[in-house]
C-alpha cells in the first residue's frame, strides 16, 4: 500500500544502509525535488549532509531568506549558502542571446558547485532529485525521442566529473507523491506545493540582456503577481504562472508626469505535462487588480500585458 510514511521508512533504511558513515553533499535549489530530498536525507543521516544553495541574483523576491529560514533555522539542516550575485551578473553582461545564457548559468553553477565540494573534505556521494518521470525523460532522449528546444540544465555529469557515488531517493516516485512525502516530512506547504521555476531562474525571464535593475523590478512585479494569485484562489488552479520583463518602453502618465518606463507581461498557464499548455483564462478583475498594482507599487513599470499564447507554438517561458 503506497503511504507517505510507509515510503518515508523505507528510504531511510535504504538511505542508512546505502551511505553507512559517509558524507553526502545536495544542491539545493528550493525547488520541490531537492528540498524534498534535502529533508528526507537530514532525517536519516542527519549531520553527515550537506547542501550547497547558490543564490545567483535570478532568484524570486526573498527566496534565498526563505530556503534558509526553512532548511538552516527550521530544519536545522547544514545549508552553505554562496552569495554569487556580482559572479553570475558579470558573466551575464552584454549576452542576450536565451541559449548562450542559459549555458553560463549552467557552467557557473558546477564551477560555484565544484569549488564549494573541494573545500569540504572527504564527501563521498552526491545526492540528486531525480524522480520517476525525470528517468523516462531521459531514457526517451537517449533514444532521440526527445527533440531539445531549449536546454535544461541539471547537474547532470557532475558525479561522475567529480567521482562521487550518486544518491537519488526520489527516482521511483511521482510529483504527486514527491510532494505528499515533502509534507509528511514538514515541509511548509507553500514550498511543497510551489509552481516549478527554471533553473536559469531570472534569467529567461528578463528578455536579452540580463541586468541587475531589471532583476529588481521584475522580482516586485512577480511577487504582486504571485501574491493576487494566491488571495483569490488562482495559484492552485493554475500550473504556473510569472512575470516577464520586457526591455522596452513604453509613455504612461502618473498624476501630471509623463513616465517612459518598462513593460512586463503576465504569463499564466494551465497543463498537465508542460509538453502543452493553455494560456490560464484568469478573470479579469484579477489581472485588472494585478495591473494597477504592479504599475502603481513598482517603479520602473507603465504598462503591462497578459500572454494569451497557447503551447505549441509557443513556449511556456519568454525564452
Ligand atoms: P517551455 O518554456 O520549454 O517550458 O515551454 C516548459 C517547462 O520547463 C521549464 N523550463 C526550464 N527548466 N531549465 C529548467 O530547469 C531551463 O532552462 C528551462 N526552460 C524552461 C519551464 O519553466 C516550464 O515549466
Amino acid at each position: 500500500l503506497w503511504n507517505a510514511n510507509n515510503i518515508i521508512e523505507d528510504s531511510l533504511i535504504q538511505i542508512r544502509q546505502l551511505v553507512g558513515k559517509e558524507a553526502v553533499l545536495l544542491a539545493l535549489s528550493g525547488g520541490v525535488d531537492s528540498s524534498v530530498v534535502a529533508a528526507l536525507l537530514h532525517r536519516a543521516i542527519g549531520e553527515q549532509l550537506t547542501c550547497i544553495f547558490v543564490d545567483n541574483g535570478l532568484l524570486r523576491l526573498n527566496e534565498a531568506d526563505q530556503v534558509m529560514a526553512t532548511f538552516a533555522q527550521h530544519l536545522g539542516v547544514r545549508v552553505i549558502k554562496v552569495d554569487a550575485q556580482a559572479r553570475f551578473l558579470s558573466a551575464l553582461a552584454g549576452v542576450a542571446d536565451p541559449e548562450e545564457k542559459r549555458k553560463i548559468i549552467g557552467r557557473l553553477f558546477i564551477d560555484i558547485f565544484e569549488e564549494q565540494a573541494r573545500q569540504l573534505n572527504a564527501i563521498q556521494w552526491l545526492a540528486q532529485g531525480t524522480i520517476y518521470p525525470d528517468v523516462i525523460e531521459s531514457a526517451g532522449a537517449k533514444s532521440g525521442k526527445a527533440h531539445v528546444i531549449k536546454s535544461h540544465h541539471n547537474v547532470g555529469g557532475l558525479p561522475e566529473r567529480m567521482q562521487l557515488k550518486l544518491i537519488e531517493p526520489l527516482r521511483e516516485l511521482f510529483k504527486d507523491e514527491v510532494r505528499q512525502l515533502g509534507l509528511t516530512l514538514g515541509l511548509p506547504a507553500e514550498m511543497v506545493f510551489r509552481h516549478p521555476f527554471p533553473g536559469p531562474g531570472l534569467g529567461v525571464r528578463i528578455l536579452g540582456e540580463v541586468r541587475e535593475e531589471y532583476a529588481d523590478i521584475l522580482r516586485r512585479a512577480d511577487a504582486i503577481f504571485i501574491e493576487e494569485l494566491h488571495q483569490s484562489g488562482w495559484y492552485s488552479k493554475v500550473s504556473q504562472a510569472f512575470a516577464v520583463f520586457l526591455p522596452v518602453r513604453s509613455v504612461g502618465v502618473m498624476g501630471d508626469a509623463r513616465r517612459y518606463d518598462y513593460v512586463v507581461a503576465l504569463r499564466a498557464v494551465e497543463t498537465i505535462d508542460f509538453m502543452t499548455a493553455r494560456w490560464a483564462h484568469l478573470p479579469y478583475e484579477l489581472l485588472e487588480r494585478v495591473s494597477n498594482r504592479i504599475i502603481n507599487e513598482v517603479n520602473g513599470i507603465s504598462r503591462v500585458g497578459y500572454d494569451i499564447s497557447s503551447k505549441p507554438p509557443a513556449t511556456i517561458e519568454w525564452e
